[in-house]
């Protein structure tokens, strides 16, 4: 497939909803031959590092006393490095290289080798993984993401993968599928010199006695995720001048006509006849209409009960509004529809793996803007709920948006509820770039959730939501304040999303700080990250 010149295929005023991007897709394919017999442009092998660096690791924690006592040598413990298959060709090949000591055991170094005697491959890609008694799925879908960009930087379209037999080959299949289709992403779609480079096949080969049919079925699904997070991606890519809440919200009806989804789209009169006090005092400073996005996913014999309430933050971008933000950096408020997006990735993957139960997916899109119709510091807002706000600061609008959202998603019959949002500076501040914060008022659900990060691959940090926190938003003209200032920021706004989430079971995302990567890694792109996807699906 080629790339429609996509700088000049849309003229420079319509921004018109189309699908302006497309996905990456990738062809996978499982293969059950010897590493040594498969045909492919590229053998990919994974190389750890097996030495026993425990001792060591003893050592400097107890004294520095002790690190000082240990000679040179014990201190810089060769790696030993091994490659993750039982292949004795592919070995081979190997050997002279890894026993060299020419090497680091660091994770995600490479080194191509070409024509390698005795294998039917054209070429054999060595990654390090680390360390092999720490090596999990985590690192593994890393490691198919720097196999895919490795590749595909030297013009390379296919490769084959061999799974590691340390890990069982069902959660290997799915790690690196998912793991290869986020390496495939690559967000520089506007540039005239965009190369796009991109892998079109993927050949995994798993471990000879796996149940084939059951492989097969984790990899299609693997891929239904990847490229849902991918599509998602995508999204949160387009500036605000590509992505309004129209464009977001056509795209997510595109969408949902593609897998079967029901969606309503509403508009500005919509918001106000359900006294959305919340949401419209976002939205009315801007001259771009809201939208409120309503997708549905309704199974044959879903039980009545339980029904998911998706709920995500669709800021198509954040000045501030009066509360203006300052102008450096403010270009990356663009993403502050992260969440909103990944709800719609989320129902997108949903629909098609088809779980038997009731999802429904709420987007609440808007712009917030300074002007003269906006709302300001001292204003209060009546919210859906009824519950009265004083705006302390309009730049704290995300949670205005899913007061509403949670709200809406309670009335529509949502007996548990996840919202997704780029929603405060604070939590980058608390957790950095690599966790993102999770809140809940329910532990068994928290634990649930806890373990699908972990089988996805996610970093996530549960921060408290303890009743002292309440006072930082209470008001003293309206029942709540819509900032509870700099301390616990993240633990301010979670707090006032409570207020609206009320008794039902839910669970808050922060992802401000994970949901656009700062600087390119080897097996992601910079740019936006689709982070929370997965876990959620
Ligand atoms: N969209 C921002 C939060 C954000 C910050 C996202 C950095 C991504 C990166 C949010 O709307 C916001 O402005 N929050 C304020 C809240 C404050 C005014 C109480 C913040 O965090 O400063
Ligand atoms: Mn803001
Ligand atoms: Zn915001």
């Amino acid at each position: 497939m080629a790339q429609p010149g996509l700088r000049n295929s849309l003229p420079a005023d319509d921004t018109g909803g189309l699908p302006v991007n497309f996905l990456p897709t990738m062809k996978t394919t499982l293969s059950f031959s010897t590493p040594a017999e498969i045909e492919t442009e590229a053998l990919v092998a994974i190389a750890l590092d097996h030495a026993e660096k425990d001792h060591a690791e003893k050592d400097q924690s107890v004294k520095g006393a002790t690190v000082n006592q240990r000679s040179e040598s014990e201190k810089k413990e060769k790696p030993q490095l091994k490659l993750a298959t039982s292949d004795g060709a592919v070995q081979s090949v190997a050997a002279d290289l890894l026993a060299s000591g020419e090497l680091t055991g660091r994770p995600f170094e490479t080194n191509l080798l070409h024509k390698p005697a005795g294998l039917k491959a054209k070429r054999l890609l060595l990654i390090r993984g680390g360390a092999a008694k720490k090596f999990t799925s985590y690192d593994l879908r890393r490691i198919a993401g720097t196999a895919v960009r490795t590749l595909k930087s030297r013009g390379i379209r296919s490769f084959a993968f061999i799974a590691p037999p340390s890990i069982p080959a069902e959660e290997a299949v799915r790690a690196i599928v998912e793991g290869a289709l986020v390496g495939n992403f690559d967000p520089d779609y506007y540039r005239s010199d965009r190369k796009n480079q991109k892998i079109d096949a993927l050949t995994i080969v798993a471990g000879g006695n796996a149940d084939h049919a059951a492989l097969e079925k984790t990899a299609q699904d693997a891929r239904i995720i990847g490229e849902s997070q991918n599509f998602t991606r995508d999204l949160v890519n387009e500036p605000s001048n590509r992505m309004t809440p129209t464009i977001l919200a056509d795209r997510a009806r595109t969408m949902c006509e593609e897998v079967g989804l029901k969606c309503e789209v509403y508009g500005a009169d919509k918001i106000k006849e359900l006294k959305m006090g919340a949401f419209w005092g976002v939205a009315q400073g801007s001259d771009e209409p809201p939208a409120l996005i309503v997708m549905t996913y309704e199974p044959a014999g879903a039980p009545a009960k339980p029904v998911l309430g998706l709920v995500g933050k669709g800021i198509t971008f954040d000045t501030g509004g009066i509360s203006i933000k300052p102008a450096d950096g403010m270009e990356k408020m663009k993403y502050d529809m992260a969440g909103g997006a990944t709800m719609i990735g989320a129902m997108r993957a949903i629909a098609m793996l088809k779980p038997k139960v009731k999802v429904i997916g709420i987007v609440c899109a808007s712009e917030n803007m300074p002007s003269g119709k906006a709302q300001k510091p001292g204003d209060v807002q009546i919210a859906m709920s009824g519950k009265s706000i004083e705006i302390i600061n309009t730049d704290a609008e995300g949670r205005l948006v899913l007061a509403d959202g949670l709200f809406y998603a309670r009335q529509l019959g949502c007996t548990h509820l996840v919202d997704a949002a780029t929603l405060t500076g604070a939590v980058v501040v608390a957790l950095g770039y690599t966790n993102a914060g999770v809140f809940a008022t329910d532990d068994a659900i928290y634990e649930r959730f806890h373990k699908a990060n972990g089988e996805a691959g996610e970093k996530m940090w549960r921060l408290p939501l303890d009743d002292e926190y309440k006072d930082n938003i209470k008001s003293t003209i309206a029942d709540i304040v819509n900032s509870g200032g700099r301390w616990g920021g993240a633990i301010n706004a979670a707090m006032f999303l409570r207020e609206f989430a009320e008794e039902t079971p839910w669970i808050h995302l922060d992802i401000a700080g994970t949901a656009w990567m700062e600087e390119q890694k080897p097996w992601i792109s910079k740019g936006p990250s689709g982070i929370a996807l997965r876990s959620l699906v």
